[in-house]
């Protein structure tokens, strides 16, 4: 039998035990969004802070911190002691019991989030975490109708694709009835062929003129992702959400606020809201929660929310909801946030990230945009700056069969040593928190030269 295929040394595997990762792994498993044969993974044998290395102990700067959950970078020792200590003492508690980690991170979330969010739902990862607030924003104002916006991904179960807009929402088709959608505040892309400041924030009342013709008697919530993760790093203009909430409020449907990706320090604060100084009725959470080390999500909700189920039945649950382990690295996933400055250190170190991409893309006539806030942002790639011709189209295909000159950009960025990933035209990057500073501006030194492979692929070098 091989032995252990994890070791925090660095060293490489041995060439028999990688092999045998691979054959097993192309052999019995099957791999999510993808088609079976087209996969090539690299086999990671360790990491620690921002660095993994594969079997061979090529080593490789993360700046995806995986998908985009491992905030705190590999190996927190703070995060594997709790885990470990949580294990010695009890694994599991079923949720209608109390527990000490349930209890202590329902509070240290309470603590963080905005405004009146004080209460905790526990769940099992993001997208079920979306399910629980449409649920109860639907037992709570008896309507039925959703509205999302195009470019949004909120997870692959049932409920939770239905109010993706995201292509991969395919495979639940024909889906949860009562999905409405609405177009997106892309400045860069603008659905309404405006220009910002002089729209108006167009994009926000029109989620008013769908309520209305939609009967705002039927519409229970608006699910927005703060800052639109996968598809675009959308980061809508100040006035956005404080329009929207007032559209929200006037027809009594409640804003939920998908903080999965956004959440925990990614954008520079605590939640990507707290940017627009508003408060949802209902933030989901997931991801940065436990820094990914052990799966979790969450919705907390506001105290008009959670008065309603005082003496109404919270309809939904699962067997792990709350569980102590995925409880117990939450704690200290948020006490390393909090105790090494790590939300303060990602306003910083994501305006430096967001300044150089913006100075390396004006050398590279492939980039067309780039955008984001905090140490969440994306590289545009464009065949034509001009008419922004994206330079592989936006088809549902291409969501999930890379094309060559994506591929090309990312092999050379790997060649460099640095892992990111790409949906479209759009490289996504989202180093961890803990990222240094020189970490931080080797990959983008790295990321700047292998960009020359996309100017090659949109016929300009
Ligand atoms: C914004 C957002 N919501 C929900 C989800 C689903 O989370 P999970 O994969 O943990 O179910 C994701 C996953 O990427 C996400 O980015």
């Amino acid at each position: 039998m091989p032995g252990p295929v994890t070791q925090r040394t660095g060293q490489p595997l041995s060439a028999s035990v990688a092999s045998r990762v691979l054959e097993d792994d192309r052999r019995y498993l099957l791999h999510s969004w993808s088609a079976q044969k087209s996969r090539r993974p690299i086999v990671i044998a360790g990491g620690q802070g921002a660095m993994f290395w594969d079997a061979e102990g090529r080593r490789y700067l993360d700046f995806a911190s995986q998908l985009v959950n491992v905030n705190l970078g590999f190996g927190h020792p703070r995060v594997v002691r709790a885990i470990q200590e949580q294990a010695a003492e009890v694994c599991y508690v079923a949720p209608e019991f109390a527990s000490g980690p349930r209890s202590a991170l329902a509070r240290a979330v309470a603590e963080v989030t905005p405004g009146d969010l004080n209460r905790v739902f526990f769940t099992t990862g993001g997208a079920t975490a979306n399910e629980a607030a449409i649920r109860m924003a639907r037992l709570a104002t008896g309507r039925q109708k959703v509205i999302t916006r195009r470019r949004s991904y909120h997870g692959a179960t049932a409920g939770a694709l239905s109010v993706s807009g995201d292509p991969r929402r395919r495979g639940a088709e024909p889906g949860v009835w009562g999905t409405v959608v609405a177009e997106d505040p892309f400045c860069y892309r603008c659905p309404f062929g405006l220009e910002y400041p002089a729209c108006g924030i167009r994009c926000a009342d029109h989620i008013g003129e769908i309520i209305e013709f939609e009967d705002p008697d039927t519409v229970a919530a608006v699910i927005v992702e703060t800052i639109t993760g996968s598809n675009a790093r959308i980061v809508p203009p100040p006035e956005y959400y404080p329009r929207l909430r007032e559209i929200c409020d006037r027809y009594g449907v409640l804003l939920i606020c998908d903080e999965v990706m956004a959440g925990f320090g990614r954008t520079g604060r605590w939640f990507a809201i707290d940017h627009y100084g508003v408060v949802p009725d209902m933030m989901t959470l997931g991801k940065g929660i436990t820094s990914g080390y052990v799966p979790l999500g969450a919705v907390a909700v506001s105290d008009r929310v959670a008065s309603f189920f005082e003496s109404n039945v919270l309809l939904t649950g699962a067997t792990y909801s709350g569980h102590p382990l995925a409880c117990a690295a939450g704690v200290a996933t948020l006490a390393a946030y909090h105790e090494e400055g790590l939300i303060e250190r990602a306003r910083v170190l994501g305006e430096r990230l967001i300044a150089r991409l913006a100075e390396i893309g004006e050398r590279h006539p492939a980039v067309g945009d780039v955008r984001g806030k905090g140490l969440f942002a994306c590289i545009e790639l464009v065949r034509d700056r001009a008419t922004r011709e994206p330079l592989v189209p936006w088809t549902p295909r291409g969501a999930q069969e890379k094309h060559p000159a994506i591929s090309a950009t990312l092999r050379a960025m790997l060649e460099r040593g640095v892992y990111a990933y790409a949906k479209w035209n759009m490289i996504m990057l989202a180093p961890p928190l803990v990222i240094t500073e020189a970490e931080l501006e080797g990959g983008l030194d790295a990321i700047d030269a292998a960009l020359a492979v996309a100017d090659e692929h949109a016929g300009r070098t």
